[in-house]
């Protein structure tokens, strides 16, 4: 089965000479489509490293990423290969605050050409999909915070992307509106077959994911099995 994401041997150092920081360390990695699989590990263990070169937005001192198949490249291919292939959700929602819910998830598609009409009828498709279809004409600042995660997710999903790269998603909410975000995760990943990477600090939504990676001193920790083959 391909595999939507693929690390081969990534690392990424920082700095030079005495200063140089390994923040990532050899890591090989892969993410089947469907998949939603939680990373955790202590902070500074190189979780936001990882997700960045996975979502070729900072490029490896050394090793490959794969995704969907293909091996990434960098520069202006990779900006629009990201932009059709990869979705982000961040700890904070970023939200444009003088967009409503609606023109926010439009605004991805929006760059991506595709017609005011057609983005609108998917940002109401989505917004529905993640149980906020009642606050399409909302500003963020008329959202609560689980709202406007679950409005970008909605971004994050617009575009149909092969993988979700999530950074502590649910860290600024509440442990029932933090669930949620999970749930509608493996919901994403299971019917939509997208596959997701969550970085949290969350050990009660663990019972949602598919598999649980364990990150420390820039290496993955060798643990569970996925549960699906
Ligand atoms: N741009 C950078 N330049 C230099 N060092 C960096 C840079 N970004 C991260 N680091 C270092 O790399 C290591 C891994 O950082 P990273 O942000 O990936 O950790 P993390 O696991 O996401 O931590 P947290 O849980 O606190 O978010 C840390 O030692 C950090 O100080
Ligand atoms: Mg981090």
């Amino acid at each position: 089965m391909t595999a939507m994401l693929e690390l081969r041997g990534v690392t990424r150092v920082y700095g030079t000479g005495e200063n140089a920081v390994r923040a990532v360390d050899g890591v090989d990695l892969r993410i089947l489509r469907g998949e939603f699989v939680a990373l955790l590990g202590p902070s500074g263990c190189g979780k936001t490293t990882l997700l960045l070169m996975a979502g070729l937005l900072d490029a490896p001192t050394r090793g490959e990423v794969w995704i969907a198949g293909r091996r990434a490249e960098g520069g202006d291919k990779a900006r629009d290969f990201r932009r059709n292939t990869i979705g982000f959700v961040f700890q904070k929602p970023n939200l444009i605050p003088f967009l409503t819910a609606e023109e926010n998830v439009c605004l991805g598609m929006r760059i991506n050409d595709v017609s005011r009409a057609q983005a609108r009828v998917r940002s109401l498709e989505l917004l529905d999909y993640l149980g906020v279809a009642a606050r399409a004409g909302n500003y963020p600042s008329q959202l609560s915070g689980g709202e406007q995660q679950r409005i970008a997710i909605a971004r994050a999903l617009a575009n149909r992307p092969a993988l979700i790269l999530a950074d502590e998603p649910t860290a600024a909410l509440d442990s029932a509106r933090g669930r949620r975000v999970f749930e509608q995760f493996k919901r994403v990943a299971s019917e939509l077959g997208t596959a997701i990477i969550c970085v949290t600090h969350d050990h009660r939504s663990l019972d949602l994911v598919d598999r649980v990676l364990e990150m420390s001193d820039g290496q993955l920790i060798p643990a569970s099995a996925p549960v699906r083959p």
